[in-house]
């Protein structure tokens, strides 16, 4: 089948299909290495996680090991995982911290800066030996935003911000809610799912499923959940999906109980609302009424394209998506909070995260039989398509209607046809594009 027939985007009648086999081809997964996973601006990891000089963690990255790590000098740095001399990779624990980094093959040995530092036997070699030749080597592009570190194997990619494009007005929406900057906590969620990287894309940005996969949680948490002909969009949660550019996209809900301390959990009692209010204050104070509201009383789950996902919603978490296969993801989550959070409010916002989050929590072991489920459907038969249409014509698209889908999927289809960026709208260029977020007006309404 042509690349350009995988998707079928009629904005005038309002259908858009993805052909399955976008899922199952091994042929397309190669692809998507060669035009996405090769050019685009990918995550390796956030400058916390590096915090001392000497420390490391290695990453694969999109098949890829990469290390990050904290030099003497204190600059943090990307290095390919793989010894200048014969190829072994120089660090095999996934983190730790080191005053040099030493190949066990042969023994050569690197200062945290990267430098070739020490060489057995050196005398062996002739005098066109140079060291400085033989430093560990970097990505052709590496790039940090606000801490978050990526990196780019197209020397000509974009710089980032350019690329963030709509995304980094919302990572400013999540990072600004710190006062004292964020980091990431210890440890990780590391699980594999047996379905295609892009089901997870979809789906962490996805509302529609919210009630009917999830029933249980929003249950749990607000009481509203489904009435008895199990009708779920009765409780759909008000807001807004947007592509954001870029195939970035976003689903911004409206959350009812007051973030960014309280989330949406009924963990947070009554003994929580001063410190919560004293919080928002702080944040009107720092960033303007409106703001500060959109910051609070609504959550995010961002797709920066392709594969890493901000979920600003119950806690703040990094998902990022590692494609093995076209039916394999390897998926690593780790927990993002502000530095001068700790005692019980951050023992609360960690628990309220794996109660949703965890490996045995309400939603991702749900999801995770969702996209296998939906893995398995599509060995029925190579020739059908998935329908992602919802509310194409409705001219204020809400989370639960699919535009922030859609726009995922047009910039991989022109990705995957040698196209650098595609029109993510449903709108016709020319026609006004998607509302705006709700706004105060909005937010005073359902709280
Ligand atoms: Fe690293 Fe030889 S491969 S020292
Ligand atoms: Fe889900």
């Amino acid at each position: 089948m042509d690349i350009a027939d995988l998707i079928i985007d009629d904005r005038e009648r309002g259908i858009f299909r993805v052909h399955r086999s976008s899922m199952t081809s091994p042929e397309l997964f190669r692809r998507e290495r060669e035009t996405i996973f090769d050019r685009c601006w990918i995550y390796v990891g956030h400058e916390s996680e590096v915090d001392n000089p000497g420390d490391y963690r290695c990453r694969t990255v999109t098949g890829r090991p990469l290390l990050l790590a904290r030099g003497q000098d204190g600059e943090v740095r990307v290095f390919l995982n793989s010894c200048p001399h014969r190829g072994a990779m120089i660090c095999r624990r996934p983190e730790g911290h080191a005053r040099v980094l030493r190949c066990f093959y042969h023994g050569w040995t690197f200062n945290t800066d990267g430098a070739l530092i020490g060489v057995p036997g050196e005398d062996a070699y002739g005098p066109g030996f140079d060291r400085s030749e033989m430093s560990l080597r970097e990505p052709p592009r590496v790039d940090s935003y606000r801490g978050l570190y990526f990196v780019s194997f197209n020397p000509q990619v974009e710089d980032l911000v350019t690329y963030l494009a709509g995304a980094r007005d919302y990572l400013d929406l999540v990072l600004d809610q710190a006062e004292e900057g964020m980091r990431v906590v210890s440890g990780s969620n590391r699980y594999t799912i047996k379905a295609n990287w892009k089901l997870l894309a979809e789906n962490s940005v996805d509302s529609y499923h919210l009630l009917p996969t999830h029933r249980t949680y929003v249950d749990y948490v607000t009481g509203l959940g489904t009435d008895d002909s199990g009708d779920t969009m009765a409780a759909r949660p008000p807001g807004v999906g947007r592509a954001l550019g870029n195939g970035h996209c976003v689903g911004e809900n409206v959350a009812r109980n007051g973030r960014p301390i309280a989330h949406w959990h009924p963990l947070f009692g009554e003994e929580a609302k001063a410190p919560i209010e004293r919080a928002r204050r702080r944040l009107a104070g720092r960033f303007g009424e409106e703001r500060a509201r959109r910051m609070a009383d609504t959550s995010r789950n961002l797709l920066i394209y392709p594969n890493l996902l901000i979920l600003d919603f119950v806690a703040i978490t990094i998902r990022y998506i590692e494609p093995l296969a076209p039916g394999t993801m390897d998926v690593t989550a780790w927990h993002l909070v502000p530095r001068e959070e700790s005692g019980a409010r951050l023992a609360t916002r960690l628990d309220s995260y794996l109660t949703f989050f965890g490996p045995g929590g309400f939603a991702t072991p749900d999801d995770v039989e969702a996209l296998e489920s939906c893995q398995l459907g599509f060995r029925a038969s190579g020739n059908e398509w998935s329908d992602v249409s919802r509310g194409m014509l409705n001219p204020a698209p809400g989370t639960t209607d699919e535009l922030q889908i859609r726009g995922f999927w047009r910039q991989w289809h022109a990705n995957m046809q040698g196209r650098r960026q595609a029109n993510v709208q449903d709108a016709d260029p020319g026609k006004p594009e998607t509302p705006a977020v709700p706004g105060t007006t909005v937010l005073a309404g359902e709280r």
